[in-house]
């Protein structure tokens, strides 16, 4: 296929990124994903809540990702995580890092500041005007992920298939679009409504290189179709897996619990449990919709270029 304006804009052959997953994306996996010709990205380990040694994990975790690949990859920032604070940006600039994803907050906070020190960013998106004042903020690229996707979620609940191609109309910068895409029928659905590249996350998660527990990876290769739902709507609306945590907070919700109510059952070790000691009953298994339709756990690599090689296939099917 034609190399989109991401690929030139980050130096990547194959428009795929792999999305940032807290705890989880950790070197290998983003070095990976890297040298399949994706762009693979690293997330603080913030599960310590002390910046000097999440600072410290993240010079480390970048560190070793330059020992395993001599391909572009880059760091996520969660702005709910890190907010004003730029100890963990100035550690990735430091270290060299020449690309960032930012998520879950305003890109008024440190656009800027990332491209004074050179560094590309790419800011996740749910709604058209969102992607619009990234825009105008001076990102390089906008993410847009529909509700689809695993992780924390958008209060609009746009749907991947109804936002990518309205944010495509509505800005120049190229649209990468994110939530609900595992293989090669997904990556070419995307291009066809205007993005230049996805990302994926969920689908990373039961991978050889990733860090995940094993039974979260056995956890989602076991998912159905409806095996994910969306919690916390009067907080943050997340996307995990169904298990007895989201029952509880379902409940609680429907019975009008506060916010306080809520957040005294969402204790922040939750996605820890899960993710890395494999708490599949009680902690907070983050997961896209997608995990119905991922079957296997593969190399990161080969997630990369099975995509590629089914892009040809479809194509080709597509003309006959
Ligand atoms: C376990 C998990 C953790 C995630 N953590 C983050 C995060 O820390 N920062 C972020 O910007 N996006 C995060 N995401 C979103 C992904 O980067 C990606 O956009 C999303 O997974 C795409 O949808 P999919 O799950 O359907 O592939 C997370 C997703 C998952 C599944």
């Amino acid at each position: 296929m034609k190399k989109t304006r991401l690929c030139q804009l980050l130096g990547i052959e194959h428009p795929i990124i792999q999305g940032g997953m807290s705890l989880i994306a950790s070197a290998e996996l983003a070095a990976a994903v890297s040298n399949a010709g994706g762009l693979g990205i690293i997330s603080p380990n913030a599960r310590e809540p002390d910046w000097g040694k999440v600072a410290h994990n993240l010079r480390e975790q970048i560190a070793k990702a330059k020992g395993l690949t001599d391909k572009p990859f880059g760091v996520n920032f969660s702005i709910q995580l890190i907010g004003e604070d730029r100890t963990l940006i100035d550690t990735a600039i430091e270290q060299g890092v020449r690309v960032v994803t930012v998520g879950a907050g305003s890109p008024a906070l440190h656009t800027r500041y990332f491209k004074e020190h050179g560094v590309k960013v790419l800011h996740v998106v749910a709604s058209v005007r969102h992607a619009k004042r990234a825009e105008a903020e001076g990102v390089d690229a906008v993410i847009a992920e529909g509700y689809e996707s695993g992780g924390l979620n958008s209060p609009d609940e746009l749907t991947t298939f109804v936002l990518v191609p309205q944010v495509v109309d509505a800005v120049d910068i190229p649209v990468v679009a994110a939530g609900g895409i595992a293989d090669a029928r997904g990556f070419v659905a995307a291009l066809a409504l205007g993005a230049e590249g996805v990302q994926m996350g969920t689908r990373f998660i039961p991978t050889r290189e990733c860090i995940a527990s094993e039974n979260y990876k056995k956890a989602i290769l076991e998912a159905i179709d409806t095996s994910t739902v969306i919690m916390g709507r009067r907080l943050i609306p997340t996307r995990a897996l169904k298990n007895e945590l989201t029952k509880e907070v379902l409940e609680k919700e429907a019975a009008g619990a506060s916010p306080q109510e809520l957040l005294s059952i969402l204790a922040p070790g939750l996605t820890a449990a899960a993710a890395l000691e494999g708490d599949m009953v009680h902690g907070q298994v983050l997961s896209g919709a997608v995990a119905g339709m991922i079957n296997e756990i593969v190399s990161a690599g080969d997630v990369v270029r099975s995509i590629m090689e089914g892009y040809d296939r479809i194509v080709a099917g597509l003309k006959d």
